[in-house]
């Protein structure tokens, strides 16, 4: 039986890939590496130091562990700076409703992002009352396509997984869902999230009674 829902943060209730892609281009552009919004696609759900080595093997480039630090840090002062910008009317459409309608339904609530300023965007859109439990990138090791974010969720709010739908956009995050024996909802275009369990092509068709008839038999 369903008692429990785990949402991803970024493109799931609010999109930030722009802001992450704004910071990595900036850093891009002063190291005279190539970088574009196809390649930034690829960074969906993927760590802040996965996705400096995606930017680099992209580039054909190799550096040292301690520069990558460097480096990675420098992308992020300029990402936290534009996150400052992030209101509570930046929820993605839809995903405020599903919240909500969970909260009154008594279900169960946890974050699983893969994200080290999931704290800071969910303050910025006042979210942070409809978790039970917060995962983020400080929360596991392992990252998406390694279940250990959502398995961290559904631990602390006391469920198995196949207790659990876990709402994600990328598709390493439907492969971790599914590697933890998770049910998914994927967001996004066939391609990407095509393998999850149900898909829409935004949050605001993922209704509760859009979920709920599909999974009828778990609820
Ligand atoms: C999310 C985003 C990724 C990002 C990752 C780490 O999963 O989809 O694009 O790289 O979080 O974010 P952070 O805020 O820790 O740099
Ligand atoms: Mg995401």
């Amino acid at each position: 039986m369903i008692k429990g829902f785990i949402f991803d943060l970024d493109g799931v209730i609010t999109d930030t890939a722009e802001q992450h892609f704004l910071a990595w281009k900036k850093l891009s552009d002063e190291m005279g590496w190539e970088f574009d919004r196809e390649v930034n696609e690829n960074l969906r759900g993927i760590s802040r130091m996965d996705s400096l080595r995606f930017i680099l093997d992209h580039n054909e480039i190799s550096l040292d562990d301690e520069t990558l630090v460097e480096l990675a840090t420098k992308k992020n002062v300029v990402y936290q700076d534009l996150l400052n910008d992030i209101t509570p009317e930046d929820f993605l459409p839809g995903a405020k409703e599903i919240l909500t309608h969970l909260r009154t339904e008594g279900f169960h609530v946890a974050l699983g992002s893969s994200s080290k300023n999931a704290q800071k965007v969910l303050e910025q859109l006042s979210a942070t009352g409809y978790f039970d439990v917060v995962g983020d990138g400080h929360s596991v090791t392992k990252s998406k396509p390694n279940p250990a974010i959502f398995l961290f969720g559904a631990e602390k709010l006391g469920l198995q997984p196949e207790e659990c739908i876990v709402f994600e956009d990328a598709e390493k995050g439907i492969d971790a869902a599914k590697n933890g024996g998770f049910y998914s909802v994927g967001i996004g275009p066939y391609e990407r999230v095509g393998h999850a369990h149900l898909r829409f092509d935004t949050m605001a068709e993922a209704t509760l009674f859009e979920i709920k008839s599909y999974f009828k038999d778990l609820f």
